[in-house]
């Protein structure tokens, strides 16, 4: 999302510094790439790395960031921890890897433990630990946790999807994205940790690469962050959130990025502002190993320099097929000069592409052969128009996000409407608001028809406290009818589905800028399936 302000990079004198380590780090991928994918598919024992050190003592505790899950299938799911290199200090380890322990079980106290092994976390990937665990039953509850020299970590829950031919029942996952850490407390992660989750979905700006807002209640060290050990810190500082980690702990996550990740509304290898091009591509490959190193995501096949594609599907058995999408690494750059502004004719250009050819065909034809009841687009930016007027009466378009790529837009509504895919729901992240919409094949067009259902989440606290009602969204709801939902606040959203409805719960914290703040429902909606278009509860 645009920041409130335009502003030129923070000339950081460690930048020629993020070449050197971009190179490093290719030399590893060249040596250990493979390597690294054959551990995280099979989970193979700690000497695929040659020397690696299993520890009998550490010197600080190493699980200070907790534990996570990620993109479960219905027999397998990958499990995460990150050594603290502080426990590793004045063991002689230098830059061997080192061997961590894990535990799987069926309940929380460990009493019925079905899996033991250990992998190595290499220091080439931060100390990061990725384990693949496979051959687990469908839609199955698992418990974990890591241990290294004596110590032992705090214990995650994940759970299996269930079988692709599997008839589900219910399925209830939550949504977040945009979490500036300085900008408030992440109390609704808190809450998010009870509700008891099959999944949680995160959309992007999961760090920020900056300071910004007038509100801070907790601060980033240093200036803007350009190397992979600016990246690491970074995520170091989010990820020691007591609340970010029981949300981590409390179920499995499938998370992408937006912008933040690397730079502000950056466009492929374009920057916000006057980086060159190999500058920002640079810049992309240590924000995309540090995210690599710090989620528990699959490692990326085809992930090599600064190209990482974490676009990736989801399937939770008859019910629903999810597609996690990557709108900021393929895309042309934002025509107009980017904000809010008049079309021009960069923005009447139908070559231009927010998804790239290789996702957009990937995309385009799952959604012509899906069967599942639900088709879900979880992706970053609005894609319901959302225009305003200027002075003069004349059309602005936001053109960070689809309004900005108003041909691809129409081509992927228009494909979702031929080939009949059941169901679209898109999932939104990004502007720090919550929003519900009708996608239509004409926005300009009242009687234009309805071929699915947008829910934008709101921040867990980019934008600081918030209100319910803003001028943006009255001026917004005024001029986009298909928009049928504004709210200004924190929180993130639920969605309870089921092979009838839809229900999205919009769940929202009144402060964030002070800490314990309860969480209330502030407004629900409901699609039925077989009928786009959602309806207020
Ligand atoms: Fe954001």
């Amino acid at each position: 999302m645009s920041k409130p302000y335009s502003r030129k990079l923070d000339r950081n004198p460690t930048f020629s510094s993020a070449n050197k380590l971009v190179a490093s780090r290719r030399q590893f991928l060249r040596i250990g790439g493979s390597l690294l994918g054959m551990l995280a598919l099979s989970g193979l024992p700690s000497n695929v790395f040659g020397a690696s050190k299993r520890l009998s003592r550490v010197a600080a505790y190493p699980f200070t960031l907790g534990v996570a899950s990620g993109d479960p299938t219905s027999d397998s799911v990958i499990l995460w921890t990150r050594i603290d290199p502080a426990a590793l200090i004045g063991l002689g380890v230098d830059n061997d890897a080192i061997d961590v322990d894990y535990e799987v079980a069926t309940d929380s106290n460990f009493t019925t433990i079905i899996r033991t092994g250990n992998i190595v976390a290499p220091p080439q990937l931060g100390y990061s630990a990725h384990l693949e665990l496979r051959g687990l039953s469908p839609q199955t509850v698992y418990f974990y946790r890591w241990r290294l020299g004596g110590e032992i970590s705090p214990v995650g829950r994940t759970k299996t999807a269930p079988l692709a031919s599997a008839s589900v029942q219910s399925f209830r996952f939550a949504v977040a994205s945009c979490q500036q850490y300085e900008q408030g407390f992440f109390t609704a992660y808190d809450h998010m940790s009870k509700e008891d989750l099959d999944l949680i979905v995160h959309l992007g700006d999961y760090i920020y690469e900056s300071s910004w807002g007038d509100v801070l209640v907790r601060r980033h060290e240093g200036p803007e962050i350009v190397t992979l050990n600016d990246y690491r810190a970074r995520y170091t500082t989010y990820k020691s959130d007591a609340d970010l980690q029981s949300a981590h702990a409390s179920a499995p996550w499938a998370i992408t990025w937006d912008d933040h990740e690397v730079d502000n509304n950056y466009a492929s290898d374009i920057a916000e502002d006057d980086q060159t091009p190999d500058q920002l591509l640079a810049r992309r490959a240590a924000a995309y190993q540090a995210f690599y190193e710090f989620t528990p995501i699959r490692l990326p096949v085809g992930r090599q320099g600064p190209d990482m594609p974490i676009y990736r599907r989801l399937r939770i058995g008859n019910l629903l097929e999810m597609s996690v999408l990557d709108t900021r690494q393929y895309r042309s750059d934002q025509a107009c000069g980017d904000g809010r502004k008049r079309s021009c004719s960069a923005h009447m250009d139908s070559s231009r592409t927010l998804l790239g050819d290789a996702q957009k065909k990937w995309l385009f034809d799952s959604l012509a052969s899906t069967d599942a009841v639900w088709n879900v687009l979880a992706q970053q930016i609005m894609m319901a128009s959302l225009t305003s007027k200027d002075e003069q009466g004349e059309t602005l378009w936001p053109m960070d996000i689809w309004d900005g790529y108003p041909f691809e837009r129409d081509e992927l509504l228009n494909h979702i409407h031929d080939r009949k895919t059941p169901n679209p729901i898109v999932l939104t992240g990004d502007i720090h608001s919550n929003w519900v919409a009708d996608l239509k094949l004409n926005f300009e067009d009242a009687r234009s028809k309805i071929v699915g259902t947008e829910f934008v989440g709101t921040s867990i606290t980019s934008g600081g406290d918030g209100s319910d009602m803003t001028t943006y969204g009255e001026t917004l709801l005024a001029n986009n009818p298909h928009v049928k939902h504004y709210n200004g606040q924190r929180g993130y959203m639920v969605a309870t589905v089921n092979d009838k409805n839809w229900q999205n719960d919009f769940r929202i914290v009144d402060k964030v800028t002070v800490r314990g703040a309860p969480i209330r429902t502030q407004a629900s909606f409901v699609v039925e399936a077989g009928e786009a278009g959602a309806k207020r509860m």
